[in-house]
């Protein structure tokens, strides 16, 4: 079964289309280097914001007939067929593709309250697409908004970015919660929180490096740690550039941080969960 990770956090601007993109790219690149048989990856973009489009495909505008809205919008029965074609190359990588958001998805939230069915209109079609990708990634908005929950229900496993001056407890028990409070809501049990990316990484700042120590030293949470992705401003000349962070800068501090944790979560795909 393809594994979908979500990439979700309701506090804006920690990292989640950043990671969302270079992991999926990084997965591709490590899975062919590894002469893998498929490695293609699908790039799946549910914020009407649209970054994670527009640093992969070079646009935004997508509309109500080539993005995410007219999957979502879609009969029952013609939705997978409508979600292959709305799939795009990506500028990165031939082979990871892209399902882009639409500004109009903004509005998709209140046209879909209340039809029956409506969370389930992405899971639906992804599930009947999935196996010709090696693995799936979904890049969320900064909120537990329908759209979201859409997002988490098509999931496998929700992997949860957060910077430093978030990481009390407190707070990310509650992210947590909310991610299961999802899955146990809407009966999903094949979701699971895999994981938790630690993102701009100060290690000058004695509070970032006091919560982090906080953070790998708690029976859960510390589990669940995959990686710590330093503050390194080629992420944001990467971006300008509609590049990614490996193709921008290989060396960089943040490239090789977020190098470990795609080898980590390509030896989860073939291995499995422990
Ligand atoms: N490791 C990093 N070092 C420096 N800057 C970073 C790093 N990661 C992300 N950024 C910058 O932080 C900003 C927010 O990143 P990003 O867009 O990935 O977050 P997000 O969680 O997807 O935001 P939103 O909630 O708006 O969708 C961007 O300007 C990005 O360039
Ligand atoms: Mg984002």
């Amino acid at each position: 079964m393809t594994r979908v990770f979500v990439f979700t956090n309701h506090k804006g601007g920690v990292g989640k289309s950043t990671s969302a993109t270079n992991i999926a790219f990084g997965i591709t690149g490590m899975l062919r280097r590894a002469n893998a048989s498929n490695c293609r990856v699908l790039l799946i973009d549910t914020d009407s914001q649209g970054h994670a489009s527009l640093v992969t495909t070079g646009r935004k505008d997508y509309g109500t007939d080539d993005s995410l809205y007219t999957v979502l919008m879609a009969d029952r029965q013609n939705a997978p067929q409508t979600l292959m074609n709305c799939i795009v190359p990506s500028t990165w990588d031939e082979n990871l593709h892209v399902l882009p958001a639409s500004p109009m998805l903004e509005g998709a939230e209140r046209e879909l309250m209340g039809v029956a069915g409506a969370p389930y209109r992405l899971a639906d079609p992804l599930s009947k697409i999935a196996n010709q990708y090696a693995a799936v990634i979904i890049d969320t908005r900064p909120s537990f908004s329908l759209m979201t929950e859409m997002g988490l229900l098509a999931g496998s496993d929700a992997i949860v970015p957060v910077e430093p001056r978030y990481l009390e407890t407190v707070g990310l028990t509650s992210v947590i919660q909310k991610i299961n409070d999802i899955r146990d809501g809407w009966r999903h049990p094949n979701l699971r929180v895999s994981g938790l990316i630690v993102t701009k990484m100060d290690n000058r700042i004695r509070g970032h490096s006091h919560l982090l120590a906080e953070l790998k030293s708690h029976p859960v949470l510390g589990k669940l740690l995959l990686g710590v992705i330093p503050a390194n401003e080629a992420v944001s000349y990467a971006h300008r550039n509609h590049q990614s962070l490996f193709s921008y800068d290989p060396r960089a501090s943040a490239s090789k941080a977020y190098a470990q944790v795609v080898a980590s979560l390509v030896r989860y795909l073939s291995k499995g969960i422990e």
